[in-house]
């Protein structure tokens, strides 16, 4: 994405992965860092094991309960926040779901917390890659270690298929997570980055009313 006004000047820009000659290019245009998502690494497996008793995800019987969570946890997030049925029945249809990689753990018969895992075959340039894609704790249950057990249950999971390299996205300024994950041992591997004019509203990735 770039946007240019009607003189030609450039007025916000991203990138990903994020370089110094962005910044440069940022600086010299008067934009600043409006938003930056980390991408963090780390091998697999853990050698921890999760006190997690999980259960896979089931497809229309924890769609609310999820929703609900999801809603709560995220909702100061740009993309995740306000999610519909819509949103989650887009990913339950894409090649890669697997309710199996979708690990639902519960405290008295009712869902406190979730980690959906994503697994991204191999390319010529890249491992495998296991992502954590979605990772949240009813907000009532913060605090109590539920996510980083959640969390080394999923890459269990991961590590279970063959996977050696653990990944996921984190918002730069979500100080909870990023502190969960250096604790797990997850290190910076890039970073997206948006510019824009001073005051501009932060950029989602999504198209307001558009599930993607
Ligand atoms: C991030 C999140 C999953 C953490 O779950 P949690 O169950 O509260 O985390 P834990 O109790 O396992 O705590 C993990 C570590 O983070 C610390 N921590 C938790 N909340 C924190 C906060 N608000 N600020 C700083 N540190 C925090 C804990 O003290 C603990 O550190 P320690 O191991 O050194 O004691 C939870 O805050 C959440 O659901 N957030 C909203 C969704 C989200 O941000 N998901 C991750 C997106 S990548």
């Amino acid at each position: 994405m770039q946007l240019e006004d009607d003189n030609g000047n450039l007025i916000a820009f991203e990138a990903d992965p994020a370089s110094p000659a962005d910044d440069q290019r940022a600086t010299e245009a008067g934009l600043i860092v409006v938003r930056e998502v980390l991408q963090l690494r780390r091998s697999l497996p853990l050698q921890r094991v999760s006190s997690c008793e999980c259960r896979p995800f089931r497809p229309g019987a924890d769609d609310a309960e999820f929703l609900r969570i999801n809603n709560l946890a995220f909702e100061w997030h740009p993309d995740q926040s306000g999610w519909s049925q819509q949103h989650l029945a887009k990913r339950m249809q894409e090649p890669w779901f697997d309710p199996l990689g979708f690990l639902i753990l519960e405290e008295n018969e009712a869902m406190v917390a979730f980690c959906w895992t994503k697994v991204h075959p191999a390319t010529t340039k890249e491992p495998a890659l296991g992502e954590i894609y979605v990772i949240g704790v009813d907000p009532v249950a913060h605090g109590r270690g539920l996510g980083t057990e959640i969390v080394i249950a999923g890459l269990e999971h991961l590590s279970g298929l063959g996977i050696t390299t653990g990944m996921l996205h984190v918002e730069s300024d979500n100080t909870a997570a990023l502190h969960m994950y250096d604790r797990l041992g997850f290190t910076v591997h890039s970073s997206h980055r948006w510019w824009a004019l001073p005051g501009s509203p932060v950029p989602s990735t999504t198209t307001p009313g558009v599930p993607t």
